[in-house]
């Protein structure tokens, strides 16, 4: 039901003098009746798929790997059919499992704008309660979640969001901080490569009330970033600098279980020295769809106003917290992520025997690989790529948990052709961009 001042606004509406009937509207207002064909023309009968096209978007029209062929569609009920198994372009390729599909068709099914849904309010507390915050919120994805807490947090301009010039709230959400939040960007380059430190920051923070200035109301940090990591004793540096200078912090902690799963703290002691946090189901914990912001009551009130707004508010939102549940249990608590950063290493070492070097450092679960003066096109790493049966977007390698043994396999094999293949020692197609360059200049990388 919708709340009774809604009910009456209804009411009126449907006395209001202009809710005449379509014909007597017309002619009131001198409104061109449209012709009888161009109303047909908008009710074009769409193709129906026959059972045929259907069978190749199931499970049982799904092909097995190959050699030569990556596989595009499919789901993921095994190793066999499941497309991301040899997808190295991004976590964001993993399938949900049979697993998340069943809670899809257990879980409750009520309206989470009313917020009557058990299945998402159990999913916000449970999450609320593993990162020590007080409150949650389900967001469609880590975009949403970025940009519904800045703007939450940002609310008089003028005002500024100080982070990393390689962060994805900058590069990759479609500009969402100057046309949401009316901000302006303070980006730095870290000096050692890998993360912010607190000497940076405050280097370039700007903290002032002269009327030339433009204050920094937020310290973004992203954890992992390319893979590396924010070491805790840094998080609890800049995080204890910026309370005592008035700051917010949000952290964009998409793969912040990776740095979880690395060992290097617990997701409470990242998640209590920062204000708020997002953090996403569907990149390596492999749920279909959704993220979840973190932080205050209050901040998650005034998130919930703003996701509205966005047309983030959803009716029947079971559907997209079952599953993550599942992603966080099983994937995240159930240990599957420090595997894939073994594999991670295995695929630097072999890049590293062969006399190429990772970019930046391994820490979790990607990898970026170059070779001191070559650069290898994106193009030659796609195309090697699907000669071995691989799905690769340039020389950044994402290993996630359904990435097999065999795609790490041919993934070397990829790399031995790059370096003696035909052409010569690391002899390849000259390199129009590196890939950095490439995602600067607004080729996604997810
Ligand atoms: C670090 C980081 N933050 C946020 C996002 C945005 O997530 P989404 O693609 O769900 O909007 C991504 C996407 O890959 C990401 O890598």
């Amino acid at each position: 039901m919708p709340p009774s001042h809604f009910t009456s606004c209804i009411r009126i509406a449907t006395y209001h003098p202009l809710r005449l009937p379509a014909t007597r509207l017309r002619s009131s207002l001198s409104v061109p009746n449209p012709s009888a064909n161009s109303s047909r023309r908008l009710h074009i009968t769409p193709k129906r798929f026959n059972m045929s096209d259907f069978a190749a978007y199931t499970a049982n029209g799904a092909k097995t790997a190959t050699q030569q062929e990556p596989i595009i569609n499919g789901n993921a009920w095994d190793t066999q059919t499941n497309p991301a198994a040899f997808d190295f372009r991004s976590d964001v390729t993993t399938k949900p499992t049979a697993s998340m599909l069943a809670a899809i068709q257990q879980c409750t099914l009520l309206d989470d704008v009313f917020m009557e849904d058990p299945t998402t309010q159990s999913l916000e507390k449970f999450i609320a309660d593993l990162t020590g915050h007080e409150s949650a919120l389900l967001v469609l994805s880590g975009t949403m979640g970025n940009q519904v807490a800045l703007r939450a947090h940002l609310t008089t301009p003028p005002h500024a969001v100080l982070c990393d010039r390689r962060g994805h709230i900058i590069n990759y959400e479609a500009g969402g901080v100057a046309t949401l939040s009316q901000a302006m960007v303070q980006p730095l380059d870290p000096k050692n490569g890998a993360y912010l430190t607190l000497e940076e920051i405050q280097e370039h923070a700007v903290i002032s009330d002269d009327v030339h200035a433009c204050p920094t109301r937020v310290i973004e940090l992203e954890n992992t970033l390319n893979g590396a990591l924010m070491p805790l004793s840094e998080v609890q540096r800049i995080s204890r600098w910026a309370r005592e200078n008035g700051i917010i912090v949000h952290l964009d902690g998409a793969r912040l279980w990776e740095a979880v799963a690395a060992g290097a703290g617990t997701l409470k002691e990242f998640c209590q020295e920062v204000d708020s946090v997002s953090l996403c189901f569907s990149k390596g914990l492999g749920a279909p769809i959704g993220s979840i912001i973190v932080g205050s009551s209050e901040f998650i009130k005034r998130s919930r106003w703003i996701r509205k707004s966005i047309g983030g508010g959803l009716r029947q939102a079971g559907v997209v917290a079952a599953p993550a549940r599942v992603a966080v249990e099983e994937t995240f608590l159930g240990g599957k992520l420090a595997q894939t950063h073994i594999k991670a290493k295995k695929l630097e070492k072999a890049w590293a025997d062969l006399g190429g070097r990772a970019k930046y450092p391994v820490d979790t679960n990607m990898v970026w690989l170059e070779a001191d003066g070559v650069t290898i096109s994106d193009p030659r790493w796609t195309e090697l790529g699907q000669k071995y049966g691989l799905r690769m977007m340039g020389g950044r390698l994402v290993v996630h948990y359904q990435i097999t043994d065999e795609a790490i396999e041919r993934a070397i094999q990829v790399f031995k052709e790059i370096v003696t293949g035909e052409q010569g020692s690391f002899r390849s197609k000259d390199a129009e961009f590196n890939n950095e360059d490439m995602a600067l200049k607004g080729k996604g990388v997810e």
